[in-house]
């Protein structure tokens, strides 16, 4: 275990609490049990969400790490926190899908379940005062937070998250339907994956679940459409999760 001390709130999102700790390169990350859709106009608590998304995150962002994807993780404190290192967050949502599902098929005539190929990338500005609205290339560009460079970097590692992880997943027998992932820029300069990848950031169906039924939901979904089995859903995924992936490093 790393000797830090943890010092001041940094920032609390609607899933996590991020603090500073005594050492500049290391920040603390705290996954809370809270539970929020639609920007926060439904609400709950799930005991152990915190705990299941941090303990997944923690073997995703590893995984990643293994396929030469760099990212802001640098190690699992048990049982719901990780220590990461610190990042300047792009606020700039990124999501991949490969199915069509959710928003995308609210917003254009597309059937639910529709193959992608190639995924198609969106980015949302991440501001929950104006709703996290769809970006275009001009309002991202006058928004002025991404060089036309780190855009094309930012994508890039977007796209190669959605591969390894979509192999990877598979191998477990879960379609990676969509995620969203925010990335940042650590203090040197570098673009890395930040944030979280869970079961609240992904759309995740059981492939061993056949045609389109509610049961191979196993994500945040099931919390969004009320269907229950919330925490089963997570417990699911983590146990797979687990059972195909080392046992991630702790401490610094
Ligand atoms: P969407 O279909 O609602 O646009 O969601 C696409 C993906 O992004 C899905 O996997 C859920 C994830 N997501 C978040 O992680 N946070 C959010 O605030 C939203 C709206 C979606
Ligand atoms: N994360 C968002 C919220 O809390 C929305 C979502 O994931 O559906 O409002």
């Amino acid at each position: 275990m790393t000797a830090y001390t943890l010092g001041s709130l940094l920032y609390e999102g609607k899933a996590k609490r991020v603090y500073q700790t005594d050492q500049t390169d290391l920040v603390a990350v705290e996954y809370k049990d809270d539970a929020t859709a639609f920007n926060a106009l439904k609400k709950a608590q799930l005991a152990g969400k915190g705990l299941m998304n941090c303990q997944i995150s923690a073997r995703l962002f590893e995984l990643l790490e293994r396929e030469g994807i760099v990212t802001h993780y640098l190690s699992l404190q048990e049982p719901n926190w990780m220590l990461v290192k610190p990042v300047q967050i792009v606020p700039v949502e990124v999501v991949v899908r490969n199915i069509a599902f959710g928003s995308l098929c609210k917003q254009m005539p597309i059937e639910p379940g529709t193959p992608l190929d190639p995924p198609l990338l969106d980015l949302y500005y991440k501001d929950d005062a104006y709703g996290d609205p769809l970006l275009t290339d001009a309002r991202l560009e006058r928004l002025g937070v991404l060089s036309a460079s780190q855009r094309q970097e930012l994508e890039h590692l977007a796209m190669a998250v959605n591969t390894s992880l979509r192999r990877f997943f598979a191998e477990i027998a879960l379609e990676l339907v969509d995620f969203k992932i925010e990335l940042g820029f650590t203090t040197d300069g570098q673009l890395v994956v930040a944030d979280e990848i869970s079961p609240d950031t992904c759309r995740l169906w059981d492939r061993n679940v056949s045609g389109d039924a509610q049961e191979r939901i196993l994500d945040k979904d099931r919390f969004r459409q009320d269907l229950g089995g919330v925490v089963e859903a997570y417990g699911e995924v983590l146990k797979r999760v687990q059972a195909a992936c080392p046992p991630p490093r702790l401490g610094k």
